[in-house]
């Protein structure tokens, strides 16, 4: 009788970690939004600058410069015109703000072409690869947030 009820039970716990593991594979954490922003780091951490600084230059990352001009970054070929120039964004919005705008740019403008950078679903622009994973970690979201921290 005891020994059912134990069986049952670690059936039970292994069923729920399956399921949890099953969510841990997108690696998306959660994260709550409030006034239009995600005021929390998404590690508990502060960024990278010099990392993200990267991040964003990395076509297959951030690649932020196929859509924004970035002073800070003149040494680098090209530089989008379709968002707006990124120069002085951390004098007009606060990090958390930026953090949301980062992670999900579609929360502030649903019609925006600004891919979700850290979302499983509901990509439209997105290349198989991306399919059931983040573009970027929180890691490297909390990084690229760090340096266009920077572009004051
Ligand atoms: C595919 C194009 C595209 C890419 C790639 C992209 N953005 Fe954007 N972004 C936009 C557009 C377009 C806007 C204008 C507002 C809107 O559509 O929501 C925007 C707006 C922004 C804004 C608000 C600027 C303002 O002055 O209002 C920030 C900050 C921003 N993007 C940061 C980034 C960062 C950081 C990256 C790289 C990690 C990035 N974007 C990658 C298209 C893009």
């Amino acid at each position: 009788m005891r020994k059912t009820k134990l069986a049952a039970g670690i059936i039970a716990v292994a069923s729920v970690m399956a399921v949890q593991s099953a969510f841990a594979d997108s690696h998306i954490k959660k994260y709550k939004i409030e006034d239009g922003a995600i005021k929390a780091s998404l590690t508990g951490k502060t960024g990278d600058a010099a990392k993200g600084k990267k991040v964003a230059i990395n076509r297959k990352k951030g690649n932020c410069l196929a859509c924004h001009a970035i002073s800070d970054l003149k040494d680098q070929p090209f530089h989008g015109n379709v968002g707006p120039s990124l120069d002085g964004v951390a004098s007009n919005y606060s990090e958390g703000e930026l953090r949301l705008r980062i992670v999900n740019a579609k929360t502030s403008n649903e019609d925006t072409i600004m891919p979700a950078f850290y979302k499983v679903d509901g990509y439209n622009r997105l290349i198989k690869k991306f399919k059931g994973k983040s573009v970027l970690s929180a890691q490297e979201v909390e990084d690229v947030l760090a340096y266009v921290m920077t572009l004051k």
